[in-house]
């Protein structure tokens, strides 16, 4: 299985952004142990980050006929885009919403996702934790298709 993980803007500075509601972790640690689980799993991973939302987008695209799954992190543009929730919809390739931090116990402005209703789910809450359990549910909803 190809899976493409997208990490959205600010996700660049993760260590030393807000650690308190973030984490201590980097993206690269993240990557790093996403990597190691991804082995166990026999998934292949490709890794993307990007502070643009045009650039997202043209990324989700290009995953069309290349990738099995998405795990995405749209980072602020979760509560914004219009536009990445209808690049979602349009490759229709079978996607997991995760986010580091509960965005549901945070500012009212982050309650709400443009991008749930086209994901699979959401994970949220579970700090650097919350990608490897979406990865984890990615690979199995994909499997139980499969068979
Ligand atoms: C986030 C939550 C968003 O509300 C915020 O804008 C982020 C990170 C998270 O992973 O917790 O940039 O997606």
């Amino acid at each position: 299985l190809s899976i493409l993980i997208v990490h959205g803007p600010n996700l660049n500075l993760l260590g030393r952004r807000e650690p308190g509601v973030y984490g201590q972790q980097t993206l690269a640690d993240i990557n790093d142990r996403l990597t190691q689980a991804a082995n166990q799993l026999e998934a292949e991973l490709t890794f993307f980050q990007s502070n643009s939302e045009g650039a997202l987008i043209d990324a989700i695209q290009a995953a069309l006929d290349r990738h099995h799954g998405l795990v995405i992190n749209p980072g602020a543009y979760t509560h914004t885009s219009v536009a990445i929730r209808d690049a979602i919809a349009a490759v229709a390739i079978p996607t997991v919403e995760v986010h580091l931090s509960n965005i549901h116990r945070r500012e009212s402005f982050r309650h709400h996702s443009y991008i749930a209703p086209v994901a699979i789910g959401q994970i949220c809450g579970f700090g650097s934790e919350s990608y490897l359990l979406g990865l984890q549910a990615l690979v199995s909803y994909l499997q139980t298709q499969a068979a």
